[in-house]
């Protein structure tokens, strides 16, 4: 099967939205090659999370606006209802968040900490700074990879805890596993990602995956 066939068969499942257009995946399979420099990668990461962005924002509400084209007077449409806060989950979630801010400047920026134990693989909290008004904002969470799903439900556990409602999660990457334990944790969050891989390994890396995101997005190791 291949990898397009995996993310297809994993689409059809409840609340996992797969974003298959031809230039995600194409850019999708530039971002896995291991022979991608670091500047390739950030750009690539940036252009597939305002792609990604394009479909968690496809529900926005709209109001009516009347204005003035250099011709006549007409009704337009507008932004309305909540804003929006991206709530990056340290670090690697800043490798996709600017690619959302290009598509809606004016969000606020949530960030929240988390490590994960290499022994246990569980979340462990460093850091956490989110808007005051965050219970009246619409939340999309930003992590390039769904792997095992911990911090996934840790952050949107931490955001539930200070009032945030309507929460998405958005990521370039997702393996059946971190699907399954975001569901079991979460059932109200709609996961958005660019494809479902193949499993997880001993080690919490994503299968064939793209290898630690944080380390290819910085240059580290
Ligand atoms: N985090 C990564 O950066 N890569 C993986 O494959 C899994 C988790």
């Amino acid at each position: 099967m291949t990898e397009t066939a995996v993310s297809e068969k994993a689409a059809s499942s409840g609340n996992v939205v797969v974003v298959t257009h031809p230039l995600v995946r194409h850019k999708l399979t530039r971002l896995r090659d291991a022979s991608t420099s670091t500047a390739g990668f950030r750009r690539l990461a940036r252009e597939l999370s305002l792609l990604l962005c394009y479909e968690a924002t496809r529900d926005l509400k709209l109001e009516p606006i009347e204005i003035n084209t250099p011709i006549e007077p007409m009704t337009g449409e507008t932004l309305s209802g909540k804003k929006l806060c991206f709530v990056s989950i340290l670090r690697a979630g800043n490798g996709i968040l600017d690619g959302m801010l290009d598509l809606v400047p004016s969000a606020r920026v949530g960030h929240i900490g988390l490590f994960r134990d290499p022994e246990t693989l569980r979340p462990v909290e460093y850091y956490m700074k989110l808007p005051d008004d965050i219970g009246n904002r619409d939340c999309i969470v930003v992590d390039p990879m769904l792997a095992t799903g911990y911090s996934a439900s840790a952050a949107i556990d931490r955001l539930k805890n200070a009032g945030a409602g309507n929460i998405i999660f958005v990521c370039l990457l997702a393996a059946p596993e971190g699907i399954a334990s975001l569901t079991k944790a979460h059932p109200d969050v709609k996961i958005i990602t660019c494809a479902v891989d193949r499993e997880l390994d001993d080690h919490g890396y994503i299968r064939p995956g793209l290898g630690d995101a944080g380390d290819r997005l910085f240059g580290t190791k």
